[in-house]
């Protein structure tokens, strides 16, 4: 029988490449650019599976092909907003995911913002590099400590409870979150933690507040000006979930007019363009969605993606099936 054919949409770990091409009839992206529209068509057209990326756009228009031979999504990331997984559902595709093997990671950088932004570590290694640092002085870019103080995290699931443990038992920070659903005890062990019934009781009370849920639907501008609005304005606002869960241009409104301290920003609304009003801010990190980018884990997200698609292609239930 002939091998299952499949598309890679960007460059993956050399590893993990190397395995794809042993076990599928592979073709890779060889130079790494974006897929258009017209060419992600051809492969669900062409290819039993489609290996997409975040920076991969299947919507309802994308997945509309007639006659697709693919019957498999094998998303690499955790994250899957990017995707109509209902539009997929109807045209008979499964969609899978990488879930916990980009935990940890993303929780380190969620905290590497935090410390960024609330050490102004930007600003100086800005200043350094211009050679503008005149010498150190008692009032030289002084920041905000994190020890002591309450973190809110948005979305408590496997990265929030890994971001809270580490302000926690880091940092002796308080932690608050919201969830849609309740968290079962067990995932909170060694964690004091408070349930919030709504969005708004914990950023009116957090000096950090964190985002950790999905993007897209219904999480589209969660954090709009009105909930801006209610944070602190000595709060900082951290995003290492998806662009469109803020308001943008109203986070820049909130921050020229001093009503928020700082953003520390991974993702962005339009990725990878950057909103002009953020990039004039001082008292905002941003970087270019790093999240879970260490060689371990993007590693780890490939085989896992590997993983799904033989169970996919042997028949059984693939292990990380979302829809
Ligand atoms: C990935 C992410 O690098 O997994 C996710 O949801 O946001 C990132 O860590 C990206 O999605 C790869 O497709």
């Amino acid at each position: 029988m002939s091998r299952p054919r499949i598309l890679v949409t960007r460059r993956w770990p050399e590893a993990v490449e190397r395995r794809l091409c042993a076990l599928f009839d592979t073709t890779l992206n060889l130079d790494d650019h974006r897929l258009s529209a017209d060419e992600l068509r051809a492969a669900l057209r062409d290819c039993d599976a489609v290996l997409p990326t975040v920076s991969d756009r299947l919507d309802a228009a994308v997945l509309a092909v007639d006659a697709p031979r693919a019957r498999i999504l094998a998303n690499y990331g955790v994250g899957y907003s990017h995707i109509d997984v209902d539009a997929a559902r109807a045209r008979g595709l499964v969609v899978t995911n990488t879930p916990g093997v980009l935990t940890d990671c993303t929780a380190d950088l969620a905290l590497t913002l935090m410390l960024m932004v609330a050490r102004r570590a930007g600003e100086g290694e800005r200043e350094v590099r211009a050679g503008q640092w005149g010498g150190w002085r008692p009032t030289h870019l002084v920041g905000t400590r994190l020890s002591g103080k309450t973190l809110g995290i948005v979305g408590m699931g496997r990265i929030g409870i890994a971001v809270a443990r580490r302000a926690q038992h880091g940092f002796g920070m308080r932690v608050v979150y919201f969830n849609r659903s309740p968290v079962a005890a067990e995932q909170l062990a060694g964690l004091q933690a408070t349930a919030c019934e709504r969005v708004e009781d914990v950023l009116v009370q957090a000096d950090f507040i964190s985002l950790h849920c999905p993007g897209g639907g219904a999480n589209r501008h969660l954090i709009d000006a009105a909930r801006l609005a209610a944070m602190q304005p000595h709060a900082f606002l951290i995003n290492t979930a998806r662009g469109d869960v803020v308001d943008e241009a109203a986070l820049v409104d909130a921050l020229r007019q001093d009503r928020l301290a700082g953003a520390g920003l991974d993702v962005f609304e339009a990725e990878p363009q950057i909103h002009p009003g953020l990039l004039a801010l001082e008292n905002v990190v941003l970087l270019p969605h790093l999240g879970s980018a260490t060689r371990e884990t993007r590693e780890a997200m490939g085989m896992r993606v590997v993983d799904n698609l033989v169970a996919f292609f042997d028949g059984r239930r693939p292990p990380d099936q979302v829809s």
